[in-house]
């Protein structure tokens, strides 16, 4: 996503800053302090802004897109926020192994086109007994299930629309069951992820083992 689409998303995403923020709570609970986080794929970076602001944390965001590294950058420094927002493949970490106490990634998964190449990158990068969080659209969601999330998005009329049509026509398409998940975990280091599941979809944990 770049340009005009990567601005859009960004205007359209920060109108379910809440979710954005409740998410990086949940998060925080957990995480020990001066954690290293890194984000793979964090778009405008809300959450790893919000995460930002929780703690004492090393925050890193790596995304693919020029455009969303400029607009994460110009957020951060419009919230006062240090995280350190790269361009890169999330198949091919520019980060030394062993190097952070947490890795997430949000509704960006299914966009990978290596996305074992990614899984086997988060686990490098990860310090044994560190843990990946991995949250995305499910692919059995129900056209009821988006309608409700869109609905809670607080959209303009067209947005909403676009929104809609880009969930149920695009992304969803793309999205993955929950036994095609475990199959790819599987194949990794990582093993076997824990799932909790929602109607829209999947957050995964997965820990590299000592
Ligand atoms: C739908 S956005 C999600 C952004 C953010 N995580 C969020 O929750 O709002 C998907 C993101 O994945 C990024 N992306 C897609 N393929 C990628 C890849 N191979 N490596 C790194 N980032 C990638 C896109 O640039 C985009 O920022």
């Amino acid at each position: 996503m770049e340009g005009l689409l990567a601005t859009w998303y960004a205007r359209n995403t920060l109108k379910s800053l809440a979710d954005y923020r409740a998410t990086a709570q949940r998060i925080a609970a957990n995480l020990p302090p001066h954690a290293a986080v890194l984000e793979v794929a964090p778009g405008p970076g809300y959450l790893a802004i919000e995460l930002a602001k929780l703690g004492a944390y090393r925050i890193t965001g790596l995304d693919i897109s020029q455009s969303f590294v400029r607009i994460a950058t110009e957020n951060a420094a419009r919230a006062g926020a240090v995280v350190d927002f790269r361009q890169g493949e999330a198949a091919a970490l520019p980060f030394a192994g062993d190097s952070f106490d947490l890795v997430v990634c949000r509704a960006a998964f299914k966009n990978f086109t290596d996305p074992l190449g990614a899984l086997r990158e988060m686990h490098r990068v990860l310090r044994p007994g560190g843990r990946a969080l991995v949250i995305d659209l499910r692919n059995d969601a129900s056209d009821e299930a988006i309608d409700d999330i869109v609905d809670q998005m607080n959209l303009s009329a067209f947005d909403s629309f676009m929104t809609r049509v880009i969930f149920k026509h695009s992304l969803r398409k793309r999205a993955y069951s929950r036994e095609e998940l475990a199959q790819m975990f599987a194949a990794t280091p990582f093993g076997a992820g824990h799932f909790d599941e929602t109607s829209l979809g999947f957050e995964i944990r997965l820990v590299k083992r000592p």
